[in-house]
């Protein structure tokens, strides 16, 4: 038994309730589809964010130079934390299947299991939450994000995770899920 218990997952993923250490669970989503929301539902420790890593070595999140920098925080954490059996979340965009590729890889190195959780959110709700928070992603980076978790969706179940669950848009999920009036509509 982990530290991932079912009192800090939401309803969608309650079917989660003996989850082995270690874990990596890889978010699946274009900017805006929710992911970060949905890892603030698990213990901070676990949660692998490149923006985070990306402003703890340059004073910038969004600093694209520094992502090399980034990665290899990335991985120094991921690493530690599987190798000590602590389970990890992967809080990325990871619409592309070489990165999930390489994520399942790494992770077999250390004998544990990788359950995706795709983000399964309309375009235009991609777009629409985007726009409604402080930072902004490009729309064309949406789109194209967008394109390519639509590409993803059939062949998750192909790609050798040991669980794939889908978040379907509208789900209310966060801690605000049963404040009236927050969520999608
Ligand atoms: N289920 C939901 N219903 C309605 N709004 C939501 C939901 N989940 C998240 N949001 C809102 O949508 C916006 C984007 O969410 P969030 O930042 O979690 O996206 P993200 O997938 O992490 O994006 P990025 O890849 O750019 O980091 C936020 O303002 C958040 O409050
Ligand atoms: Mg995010």
């Amino acid at each position: 038994m982990g530290t991932v218990k079912t009192a800090v997952l939401p309803a969608t993923v309650g079917g989660l309730t003996e989850w082995p250490d270690p874990l990596l669970i890889v978010l699946v989503g274009p900017p805006g589809a929710g992911k970060s929301t949905f890892a603030a539902l698990f213990p901070t420790p676990m949660v692998l964010n490149l923006d985070t890593f990306r402003e703890w070595v340059s004073d910038d999140p969004h600093d694209q130079q520094a992502t090399p920098d980034a990665v290899a925080v990335e991985r120094a954490i991921l690493h530690g934390r599987l190798r000590r059996g602590l389970p990890c979340l992967i809080d990325s965009t990871n619409v592309d299947a070489a990165v999930r590729r390489d994520l399942i890889d790494q992770a077999r190195g250390y004998g544990a299991p990788v359950v995706a959780v795709a983000f399964d959110v309309p375009l235009d709700e991609c777009l629409r939450r985007s726009r409604g928070r402080a930072r902004q992603v490009d729309d064309e980076v949406i789109r194209l994000k967008h394109a390519q978790l639509l590409d993803s969706l059939p062949r998750l179940p192909l790609e050798g995770f040991a669980a794939v669950y889908t978040i379907p848009c509208g789900e209310r999920i966060g801690s605000d899920a049963h404040h009236p009036g927050a969520g999608a509509t």
